[in-house]
């Protein structure tokens, strides 16, 4: 298929530019001004609007199975919600049961993710450890595209990986030329909390963020990244939510370490007054780990994304809908955690980001998709608009208006964690491997027709690491 993409301004991470953009055989094969039609070419104008590289969410779960249930949303629905909103590829999680085989997990979630309608890689879980998994991790990086590893320092009795799992995954990662990432909340602290809580008849949502403080969050995150540190690997940091966690970033950045930090959309515009609702549905679907937080918090993120110390923004999406989340009717601690935003997340940053003069156009490209293909190493395939690269663009029309609602999206649950917000600056059309799949409103796809995209070692960047290494005193001599 051929499109051209015809009149508008292409920006990108480093630039804005008038061009053309001509896409063939799913990738772009020339940006230039006022480039010829070729015969058969489907046009798209977009006089008046940006060509941008298509968003990439590098945090997503789509039909995992978690708490009793399974996420309701799939990765037909899933992705072919991203398109709707100018996403063109995820990164989604293979999460092994702890004893699960790691390898027959990541087959299970690659037979899972055929049915995608956009491309979409895999960071695998760590939630446990022996020499299997050692060795399967080696098996995944060397030849299966997989470069990054999960670790949730949080979901004790379920997937929660102590200290020990994450000295020995990280150790590998940096063998493998991969990056660790967690999930940081102290899973120990959270457990007690719950339980004091509920101990108390604390049993609504309510109970869900008191359960969960920032300190907890901080300290988690703080652990990672010394212990990252001490075994000098990079680390990414996912979905921070409050000031302590990216403190600890921040810090960690300032001395020299090579830590990234990932902000949700969701817990940059919502606060934790959600979950004082008396209403259990609305309260109960506001339930994610970590919760959403207060005001200051949020105005801390902002911060932290225009800084440049936070450097992707993602979603968590993983959506249950109001009879899976009654599961917690009585016990805050059941209520299955997650919650939506794969179809709204550019269009919120775009409102509440460039519309308010927080970031540039050229920033909410970088936080929205470029930051991403460099960070987890698939750039300029992805990422960027410019010849050679995968056709994934976003054309965006900053003047066109909606109001979002659960009514009216494409995601597969009954909520919408952002109902009522109009923005301004929306998706007309999504173009993904060179077709159009996404215009004005309506979503053309094919079952299928994503593809898994693989993710090569950082190589040369760790083999100088691993020399340090070897080479360099304990770190407590180096101070
Ligand atoms: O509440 C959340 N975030 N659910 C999905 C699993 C995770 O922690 O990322
Ligand atoms: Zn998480
Ligand atoms: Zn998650």
């Amino acid at each position: 298929m051929t499109v051209l993409i015809k009149g508008g301004t292409v920006v990108n991470a480093e630039q804005s530019f008038q061009a053309d953009v001509l896409c063939q055989d799913g990738v772009i094969t020339a940006v230039g001004k006022s480039l010829d039609t070729p015969k058969g070419a489907t046009v798209v104008d977009a006089g008046g609007q940006y060509v941008m590289p298509g968003g990439i969410d590098p945090h997503t779960h789509m039909q995992l199975p978690f708490m009793g249930t399974v996420a309701s949303e799939d990765f037909y629905t899933g992705t072919a919600a991203g398109l709707a909103g100018g996403t063109t590829m995820i990164i989604d999680f293979v999460i092994p049961n702890p004893q699960q085989n790691i390898m027959d997990a990541y087959r299970q979630w690659r037979e899972w993710a055929e049915k995608s309608v956009s491309d979409y890689s895999f960071h695998v879980a760590v939630t446990w450890w022996d020499d299997t998994v050692y060795e399967d991790m080696g098996t995944l990086v060397r030849d299966h595209g997989v470069n990054s590893f999960k670790h949730f320092m949080a979901y004790k009795g379920a997937i929660m990986a102590d200290d020990e799992i994450l000295v020995n995954s990280f150790s590998r990662a940096l063998e493998l030329g991969a990056i660790p990432t967690v999930h940081a909340e102290n899973g120990e602290l959270v457990f007690r909390l719950q339980q004091e809580l509920y101990d108390k008849g604390i049993t609504g949502p309510e109970g869900h963020p008191l359960s969960r403080p920032p300190e907890v969050e901080g300290e988690a995150a703080n652990r990672a990244i010394r212990i990252a540190e001490v075994l000098r690997v990079p680390l990414y940091v996912v979905h921070n939510s409050c000031r302590q966690s990216l403190e600890a970033i921040t810090r960690a950045r300032n001395e020299g370490q090579r830590v990234f930090g990932e902000v949700l959309a969701g817990h940059l515009l919502i606060d934790d007054s959600v979950y004082r609702d008396p209403d259990f549905e609305a309260a109960a679907a506001h339930v994610m780990s970590p919760p959403f937080r207060s005001k200051e918090n949020q105005e801390a993120l902002w911060h932290g994304l225009q800084s440049g110390n936070l450097q992707t923004t993602a979603t968590d999406h993983c959506c249950f809908c109001a009879d899976q989340k009654a599961a917690g009717k009585d016990d805050f601690r059941l209520i299955p955690n997650g919650t939506a935003g794969i179809e709204n997340r550019m269009e919120v940053l775009w409102h509440h980001g460039v519309g308010t003069g927080r970031l540039t156009m050229n920033e909410f490209v970088k936080v929205t998709s470029t930051n991403a293909a460099q960070i987890f190493n698939i750039y300029p395939r992805k990422g960027c608009v410019s010849i050679g690269a995968d056709a994934d663009i976003v054309v965006w029309d900053p003047a066109a208006s909606k109001t979002i609602s659960a009514k009216t999206h494409h995601q597969n649950i009954d909520y919408n964690i952002f109902e009522g917000m109009t923005v301004t600056g929306c998706a007309s059309h999504t173009i993904s491997r060179g077709h159009v799949v996404y215009a004005n409103g309506k979503l053309d796809v094919e079952r299928g027709a994503g593809r898994y995209v693989d993710r090569p070692p950082f190589a040369p960047y760790y083999d100088a690491l691993k020399i340090q290494a070897k080479q360099a005193e304990p770190v407590a001599v180096r101070r």
